[in-house]
């Protein structure tokens, strides 16, 4: 007998041994495994690679709950091969990976990650200002290729972080913890977010608001931490680098498609722009022969703001409390579509 669902949720259909099935799109910390062992069957994709659409598709056909990570398409095609699908929880607490409007169609409640990864993201963030503003990697492969002669005073000059301005694109958790790190370098804050509305915590009332073109306009740093939609692919582009300060820097800890890469690359080769610390790109993981790779005013790390042994446990944790809830039928602790419980399925 399906389980009853929280009110418009898709019911989970239960085996003959009253177990519900689940696929783990990557492996999780032993523990959060055992819990969900305890009450379903769970498959799970080995390895770090992402599981293939094709996969996906095939090992997800008759599960009631799916672990996914943001690596992983979750859309319309998936829900159309894995009809019993009655949760998806992210392993992220971004979610454009998931076809949320085609879930909520469907009646299917998707979870996510949200607060337990801000400092370590924000710590993340603010270490690609630092390594970005004082030329870090490329001083290392200067030493590594046999530059440095001795201390000069011309040498590897960047740029001093107190009575700088960064700019704070998105003011939402994330990009206020990092306007907290900028304020105790002594860096002005400016911020600008979407909705314009969001509270800043206590704390940040040295914070400024200001509009879009302003942002990019003032900024010595500009930080990204919006997340991606429709409306902000694409949201940095030739047009906003162009505004910024000759020699200023751009750090996204982001989405990739929120900058345009190809402008991106322009300005950092043109020197327009100082440098940039990207811990995300359009296309992941970035192409070895792609241009940014090349420059050395650019730093690109592999999608790793989250990535402490601690935040990815306490990331898995929810993400497993999310699944859990979902296969019993409840409301899930963080979810993205929660309309989902109210409208008819
Ligand atoms: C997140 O949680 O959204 C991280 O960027 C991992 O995808």
């Amino acid at each position: 007998m399906p389980d009853r669902p929280a009110s418009g949720a898709r019911p989970v259909v239960r085996r003959d041994d009253g177990r519900a099935r689940v696929f783990l799109a990557r492996p999780i910390p032993d523990q959060l495994m055992r819990r969900i062992a305890e009450v379903a069957h769970v498959e799970v994709h080995e390895g770090s690679d992402p599981p293939s659409a094709r996969e996906l598709a095939v090992r997800c056909r008759d599960v009631d709950g799916l672990l996914a990570t943001s690596a992983d398409r979750v859309d319309e095609a998936l829900l159309e091969a894995c009809p019993d699908l009655a949760v998806v929880s992210n392993l992220a607490v971004g979610y454009d990976n998931v076809d949320v409007p085609a879930m909520t169609r469907r009646g299917v409640p998707v979870g996510n990650t949200p607060g337990v990864l801000t400092e370590a993201t924000a710590d993340l963030a603010f270490a690609l200002v630092l390594v970005t503003a004082r030329r870090v990697v490329e001083a290392r492969d200067a030493v590594l290729a046999g530059r440095w002669k001795g201390w000069d005073p011309g040498f590897m000059l960047g740029m001093e972080l107190a009575g700088s301005t960064i700019g704070i694109l998105g003011a939402g958790r994330i990009g206020q913890a990092v306007a907290r790190r900028a304020l105790a370098f002594q860096m002005g804050v400016l911020a600008w977010s979407r909705s314009g509305a969001t509270a800043l915590a206590p704390g940040l009332e040295a914070v400024e608001r200001v509009g879009f073109d302003e942002l990019f306009e003032r900024s010595d740093v500009v930080s990204i931490h919006v997340s991606l939609a429709p409306e902000t692919v694409h949201l940095v582009g030739a047009r906003e680098l162009a505004l910024m300060k000759a020699g200023a820097l751009l750090v996204n800890t982001a989405r990739g498609p929120v900058v345009d890469q190809a402008a991106l690359t322009d300005a950092l080769r043109s020197g327009s722009l100082g440098g940039a610390g990207l811990d995300v790109v359009e296309v992941e993981p970035i192409p070895l022969d792609d241009p940014l790779l090349g420059l050395a005013n650019c730093v690109v790390l592999p999608h790793v703001g989250s990535a402490t042994t601690a935040t990815r446990t306490a990331m898995a944790s929810l993400a497993v409390d999310n699944l859990l809830a979902g296969l019993r039928g409840e409301v899930l602790p963080a979810c993205v579509n929660p309309e989902v419980y109210t409208s008819a399925s």
